[in-house]
């Protein structure tokens, strides 16, 4: 084994944003495109899994992993014309800051401060303030994990939905994302997304207000008012998706519990988790070390000695309550990797 490039039983306890104690069998940081195809023969040599964890911003873990972790860290954002070829290991917030400062380009900045990696972002069609990944994105390169065979990814083929893709599944993985390509509009042509009160309020009145750069540090701002920071309290943002229900459910509901903050989208309507989660009074509710967030009920935080367990025990306290009361099934928005828990 070379032990430079593969680590065996890695203290992962640092590689995931909820701060959970975790170790992995086997662990290669993967810098570069040739390590990484080192670390794929090694794991084929020995007949064990990969899983994939990158920054670890959206991922439960669990105390052991067996197998082979690789976190993709390959670095390098290349601009041809108006599209950006990325390298899977930038971090995201680095991409959205350069894409406006150094190469020109608008329509990143509602994605500001987004944790985690660029190669993780199509996982999940990250999403915030009116704007996806999926608005932007111009294909990938992934190397499917069996066969080491690399391939084009068109938006389609990627099948994004509302914090979905067909990558989206718990580990193990099938594919590890290499390279993103990012399509955007040059500066002159770009319209700002406002759709959002909350940013549209934000920007109002400022100097230059609407520039990418102003709704950028806008976004900043109210992602740091409302969310809480990682560093100080573990956690991955929202833990629940938003819950998209059909018009008659929300009819009843409505004539069941009386007015529900909603969005309309096409024959649904989407309900904010946080507001159902609140109105449980379940801020503040703990199992074990693991606590729904004082400052946003979408969010769940390790209050420092949580363990996986307590994790997935509080998130099926919290979609059974919101199950009880609203009849509404809450899916966890981060990978679990044990399986995702059914409500
Ligand atoms: N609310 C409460 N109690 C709270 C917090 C919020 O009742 O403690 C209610 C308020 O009425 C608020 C509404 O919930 O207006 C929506 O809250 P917020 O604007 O914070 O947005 P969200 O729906 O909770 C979504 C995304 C975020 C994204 C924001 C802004 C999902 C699951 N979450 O949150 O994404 O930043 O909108 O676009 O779609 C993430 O995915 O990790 C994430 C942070």
């Amino acid at each position: 084994m070379d032990d430079d490039l593969i680590k065996r039983d890695f203290d992962l306890s640092a590689n995931n944003f909820l701060a959970l104690p975790s170790r992995a069998e086997y662990f290669c940081a993967a810098l570069t495109q040739e390590m990484l195809m080192q670390a794929l023969l090694f794991a084929r040599e020995q007949g064990v899994a990969i899983k994939i964890i990158a920054s670890g911003s959206n991922v439960v873990l669990p105390e052991k992993i067996s197998g082979l972790v690789i976190s993709p860290g390959m670095q390098g954002i290349v601009k041809r014309g108006d599209r950006l070829q990325v390298s899977a290991g930038v971090l995201w917030d680095d991409l959205v800051k350069e894409s406006i400062e150094r190469f020109g380009l608008a329509g990143l900045e509602n994605l500001s401060g987004i944790p985690g990696t660029v190669g993780a972002a199509p996982i999940q069609n990250i999403g915030a303030y009116g704007v996806e990944l999926s608005d932007c994105f111009g294909g990938l390169v992934a190397i499917n994990l069996k066969t080491h065979e690399r391939h084009q990814f068109d938006a389609a083929a990627c099948q994004f939905s509302y914090r979905n893709s067909v990558f989206k599944h718990p580990a193990p993985a099938q594919y590890i994302i290499t390279e993103v390509e990012i399509a955007l509009p040059q500066i002159q042509a770009f319209k700002p997304c406002l759709d959002y009160a909350d940013l549209r309020n934000a920007v109002a009145g400022g100097q230059d207000s609407h520039s990418p750069q102003a709704i950028r540090e806008a976004v900043l701002q109210l992602r740091y008012s409302k969310l809480p920071d990682p560093v100080m309290q573990p956690n991955v943002g929202s833990f629940f998706k938003n819950p998209v229900i059909n018009l008659s459910a929300y009819n009843s509901l409505i004539k069941k519990i009386g007015p529900v903050p909603n969005h309309i989208e096409g024959s649904f309507r989407k309900l904010s988790a946080a507001w159902l989660i609140d109105q449980l009074g379940l801020k503040g509710f703990r199992v074990g070390g693991a606590q729904v967030s004082n400052q946003h009920a979408l969010v769940i935080e390790n209050a420092g000695w949580a363990s996986f367990d307590d994790i997935l025990a509080l998130t099926r306290k919290v979609q059974q309550a919101v199950m009880e009361k609203f009849y509404i099934s809450l899916q966890p928005e981060p990978v679990f990797f044990n399986g995702d828990p059914i409500s």
